[in-house]
């Protein structure tokens, strides 16, 4: 079975956010299925310095406004396909933003020509059995495959991102103007590049069962429930896992390893060194982050009180939006408050090892994947009710306590009021050793790995096989 994913951005070569986590791990995940996967990249300048080999496998002359190749080739342990295209990819700084903290204007381009390359080397120069698109950056490619190519898999990892392009743009983007319908990839007026993938992709994923059922409801559709509705039948929530290789406590070489939640002390006075917090009562709640309306922190600067009241305390990481991060430089006025803006995975690792518990508020969360690392590094996880925190938290409710199997705190509805009250919880446990013990315990022991969910995409690309 071979198997081409078409990603905007894969771990560690280039990364924004889980996406890149999710399309780093899956080739190691899905060989253990017998499934050669081979990924998909533009040729930033991050993936070409990274590129070993580099054969020649297709050429074009005018790819969305100059040549390109595709190069074949590795990159420690991930076979890569990357579109080498200077005149969409070389270049410095952020891979969607342009110095102007804007998308770069020609950003329907450079992914429709991804796809387009996906389309043209999975069709021939690399026949693939399945080609596994992620988000609208490669959600032409199954619209590129309609007239003939192996089957594909779009994979929904936010479908608040819908790459949308101005008409004038139907022509070089290579699109048929007679699909520009409401049935076709026509989104109010414009080019809709998920919209394409989601009405001509063979099958449907995304990172959740629980974000796969919210996608049909139009608080979480993004104006495209009804597109989900109508492909209702061909889609599947598959559950992401995180690299328990390189998430794991007892091996990760950034923190003091340990094994058992008593481990964690150390890990503990490290972060509040690092972090210029003092000692304190109450539980080192700790956030990793994107800065974005979706994430919810908002909400919790309204519901800190409720946590700094009770001796608890915050460290943040994070970037993105502005007024946000300036709002949390305020709150960091406050001595059990720190906070650090910027993107540093060896302080994530530290945060996530040293904190007792890990805040994750989203409004709305595809998957989220923080929760899951803070499982593993028994860092207890409070997260709203929504997507993949409601899949992959069990909440410490009485019964799930007399159970045994309560690994953390769920909120909902998403507003600051219940985010207090579930802060103070999170406090009450805190102030039950032998409780909080329990819980630490059972969150260690959670399954969050890729073992389940690569399964299911073996078993998907298996019935689409042609
Ligand atoms: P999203 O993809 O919506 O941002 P996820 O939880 O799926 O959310 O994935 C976020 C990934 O990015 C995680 O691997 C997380 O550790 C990492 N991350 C986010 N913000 C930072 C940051 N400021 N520094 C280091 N890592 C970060
Ligand atoms: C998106 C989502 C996040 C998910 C990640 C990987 O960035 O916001 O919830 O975990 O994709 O699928």
């Amino acid at each position: 079975m071979r198997v081409l994913s078409v990603a905007s951005e894969c771990a560690p070569l280039v990364k924004t956010g889980g996406l890149a986590d999710v399309a780093g791990a899956l080739p190691a995940a899905l060989k253990a299925e017998g499934v050669e996967m081979r990924t998909m990249l533009p040729g930033y300048p991050a993936v070409m310095a990274a590129l070993e080999g580099g054969e020649v496998v297709h050429e074009e002359r005018d790819l969305m406004g100059g040549p390109a190749r595709v190069l074949a080739g590795r990159a420690g342990p991930l076979d890569l396909m990357v579109v080498e295209a200077p005149h969409l990819y070389a270049r410095e700084g952020s891979i969607y933003l342009g110095p102007d903290g804007r998308d770069w204007p020609d950003n329907p381009a450079r992914f429709a020509a991804l796809s387009w390359a996906a389309a043209e080397v999975a069709r021939a120069d690399w026949p693939a059995d399945v080609v596994h698109c992620h988000d609208w950056q490669a959600g032409l490619a199954p619209y590129y495959l309609r007239a003939g190519g192996p089957p594909s898999v779009l994979t929904i990892h936010n479908i608040a991102f819908h790459g949308n392009a101005a008409p004038e743009e139907i022509g070089p983007l290579r699109l048929d103007p007679s699909d520009f319908t409401p049935e076709g990839y026509e989104f109010w007026g414009r080019v809709s590049a998920l919209k394409a993938g989601l009405v001509w992709a063979d099958r449907l994923t995304t990172v959740s069962p629980t974000y796969a059922a919210e996608l049909m409801r139009p608080e979480f559709g993004m104006g495209l429930d009804g597109v989900m509705r109508a492909r209702a039948g061909d889609l599947t929530g598959i559950l992401n896992g995180i690299d328990t290789g390189v998430w794991n406590p007892a091996t990760d070489p950034l923190i003091e390893r340990y094994d058992s939640p008593g481990g964690k002390a150390p890990n503990k006075v490290a972060l509040r060194r690092i972090m210029g917090l003092p000692d304190a009562a109450g539980p080192l709640c700790v956030v990793v982050s994107r800065l974005t309306e979706q994430k919810g922190f908002d909400l919790l600067l309204e519901a800190l009180p409720a946590l700094l009241a009770r001796g608890g305390q915050l460290a943040l990481l994070g970037s993105g939006d502005p007024a946000l991060e300036r709002a949390f430089h305020a709150a960091a006025e406050d001595r059990n408050v720190a906070v650090r803006i910027g993107y540093d995975e060896a302080l994530a690792h530290r945060l996530i090892a040293g904190g007792d518990a890990i805040l994750v508020p989203s409004r709305f969360e595809p998957c989220g994947l923080t929760q899951m690392m803070g499982l593993r590094y028994g860092t207890v996880p409070l997260v709203a009710l929504t997507g993949g925190l409601a899949d992959t938290v069990i909440d410490a409710s009485p019964a799930a306590l007399a159970a045994g199997a309560a690994t953390g705190i769920q909120v909902h509805p998403v507003a600051a009021g219940p985010l207090a009250h579930g802060l103070g919880r999170l406090c009450d446990l805190w102030e039950t050793p032998a409780v909080w013990a329990q819980v630490q315990g059972n969150a260690m022991a959670a399954p969050v790995g890729w073992e389940r969910s690569a399964g299911a995409y073996a078993g998907l690309y298996a019935a689409l096989k042609t």
